[in-house]
């Protein structure tokens, strides 16, 4: 690819998602490329530039989602999932114990495996039986992994990359070639695909964000951008979970002892007065 086309492709992913394309990743993102050719019938990746040139829409969208990095497992960072059981959780539910209502939204949720162990760490709670009202939203700019997470049926290969067999016995039906997910778990997940970039005017009073892994492929203004956006989102008393990898800002954001990535929103108050 020549280095003006590399420039057009890099500047329409990082427009429409916010997503850093760099020259080192070249190959990559050039095999990356093949599917979306092979589905629109282009016979060579000249005439792909072209129609991108030309604005071709469907074409943008494919070519952006191609870009994006759908690596997610369950339980990832097991050390995390830990603390959210006996810790965030716990003291979540403490300051909704009036309202018995929790919302949590996993952003950037890929195929789902994040979304559901949290339903399945709630679920083990037995909130519903109690009367909380819990809400859980989980979303990717990726139409692909979206319908993937509601679809809710993993590979053995990922089931195997952070499940228990007794998590499979209890949260999981056993299908030709993997597990699905039981349908009360799959009922308390509400998908939808959503790009980070985007109006998060939908989105309030929030308990818990979980927005790990993602961060790491926008460059500084976009992250600095969301994080704040999604501060906005958040309860007084919500918690902000990144990637092990990734930080947010003290400002908005004051990051809990022990590491882990996980952070609590700094009171309005103070915002105001900063
Ligand atoms: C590496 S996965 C992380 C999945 C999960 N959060 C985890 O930590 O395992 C990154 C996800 O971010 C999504 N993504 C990338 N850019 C996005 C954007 N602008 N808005 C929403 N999701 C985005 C990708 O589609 C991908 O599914």
């Amino acid at each position: 690819m020549s280095p003006d086309n590399f420039d057009i492709l890099a500047r329409l992913v990082h427009r429409r998602a916010g997503i850093v394309l760099t020259q080192d990743k070249r190959a990559l993102i050039e095999r990356r490329l093949v599917p979306v050719m092979r589905r629109f019938g282009f016979k060579d990746r000249a005439q792909l530039m072209r129609e991108l040139r030309l604005g071709h829409e469907a074409l943008a969208a494919c070519v952006t989602e191609a870009m994006t990095v759908n690596e997610t497992s369950f339980f990832r960072d097991a050390d995390l999932f830990a603390r959210l059981g006996t810790e965030i959780l716990p003291s979540l539910l403490a300051a909704r114990a009036k309202e018995k209502r929790l919302r949590i939204w996993s952003a950037a949720c890929a195929a789902g495996q994040e979304a559901y162990c949290i339903a399945m760490m709630l679920d083990s709670l037995g909130l519903a039986r109690e009367g909380w009202n819990i809400e859980l939203i989980a979303t990717d700019i990726s139409a692909e992994a979206i319908a993937r997470a509601e679809r809710g049926f993993y590979s053995t290969f990922e089931t195997q990359r952070g499940l228990s067999d007794g998590d499979l016995a209890v949260w999981f039906r056993a299908e030709e070639g993997g597990h699905a997910i039981a349908s009360h778990l799959r009922g308390m997940v509400r998908f939808r695909r959503f790009n980070l970039l985007d109006s998060y005017g939908w989105l309030d009073d929030l308990d818990l964000v979980l927005c790990r892994n993602v961060l790491i492929y926008f460059d500084g203004a976009t992250k600095a951008s969301v994080l704040e956006r999604i501060a906005e989102t958040m309860a007084p008393h919500g918690m902000l979970v990144v990637g092990e990898t990734e930080t947010a800002p003290s400002g908005l954001y004051r990051a809990l002892p022990g590491g882990d990535g996980i952070y609590a929103r700094v009171p309005v108050r103070r915002l105001k007065s900063a």
